[in-house]
């Protein structure tokens, strides 16, 4: 089986859901506690084993070039003041050369656009997808279980997970054939679909492993719900000539694309931290 080198981070949309904020700021750079999520989800692509990372940007994004590069007088200045630590902890976030690569998608033209745009640097190899507003917090990193999962049954393999009640249309969500255990085998999926006729409760959560024969399917730029070209639909159809499984992997999603989310995630990742938990903990008791 080949294995997943590669993964995909689409950076392009507009983030209208966290404005003014993601105004100037790609909303993927928000941060979380005191590192953009970005840093978080660059951390679970590297403990999953992936070796280049394919950023899909577009227009006002290059903070996220930038934030992966060095940046010189901020660390002469560490250097100077004697903050080594901190200057430790900047340089490890630091790709090897070469690691990363950034594509532009030019317009916001739909998940699925993000993910053909990445085409040639991927090649003809199994890749992974990660959506960057979606952090994960898990003991195995979430795309770790992918890729596990991965190696397990081969295919083409989707993370989900349930999604709150009366919530499905939201979401792209899975139709699964048997439902044992945590990895099933699909028989569809459809995006967003009207109120009562969702197939599952799992929705499709942001964590992908997708073999290379998406991108003819892609190519021909069909546009699906709301007018844009979904990842989902492409998916949907590369279901009928190869096997895909969801994988109901063991974790919480933050959906940082979303104003509360965002919060949570902030709140969630605080407590957590050793430095800063008990901290966070007496702030958060001291305002309710
Ligand atoms: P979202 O739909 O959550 O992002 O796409 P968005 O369009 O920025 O969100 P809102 O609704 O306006 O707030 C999931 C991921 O896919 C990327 C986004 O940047 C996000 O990380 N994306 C989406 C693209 O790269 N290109 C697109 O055309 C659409």
């Amino acid at each position: 089986m080949r294995p997943v080198r590669k993964a995909v981070l689409p950076v392009a949309g507009l983030g209208t859901r966290v404005l003014p904020g993601a105004k100037n700021t790609p909303k993927e750079m928000l941060n979380v506690v005191d590192r953009p999520i970005l840093s978080y989800i660059v951390a679970e692509g590297r403990a999953a084993g992936i070796e280049h990372f394919v950023f899909v940007t577009g227009r006002g994004k290059e903070a996220i070039e930038d934030y992966f590069d060095h940046h010189p007088e901020l660390e002469s200045q560490l250097e100077a003041k004697g903050k080594l630590e901190m200057l430790e902890e900047i340089r490890a976030e630091l790709p090897r050369p070469g690691e990363m690569s950034f594509v532009r998608q030019m317009a916001p033209l739909g998940l699925g656009h993000a993910v053909w745009c990445a085409r040639d640097v991927i090649g003809d190899e199994p890749f992974a997808v990660m959506l960057p507003d979606m952090l994960m917090d898990a003991k195995v990193p979430a795309l770790k279980q992918a890729v596990d999962a991965y190696n397990q049954v081969g295919g083409n393999i989707i993370a989900v997970e349930p999604c709150p009640p009366g919530e499905a249309h939201k979401y792209g969500i899975v139709a699964l054939d048997g439902h044992e255990g945590r990895l099933n085998r699909m028989t569809g999926m459809v995006e967003k679909p009207a109120p009562g006729t969702e197939p599952s409760n799992l929705f499709i959560s942001g964590r992908y492993i997708l073999q290379p024969e998406i991108f003819k399917l892609l190519a021909a730029q069909q546009k699906g719900a709301g007018g844009e070209i979904q990842l989902t639909d492409a998916m949907a159809r590369l279901m009928a000539v190869e096997s895909f499984h969801a994988l109901e992997y063991d974790g919480v999603t933050y959906d940082c694309g979303d104003k509360i989310g965002l919060l949570r995630a902030n709140v969630a990742f605080a407590l957590k931290r050793p430095d800063l938990g008990a901290e966070a903990r007496a702030a958060i008791m001291k305002l309710l």
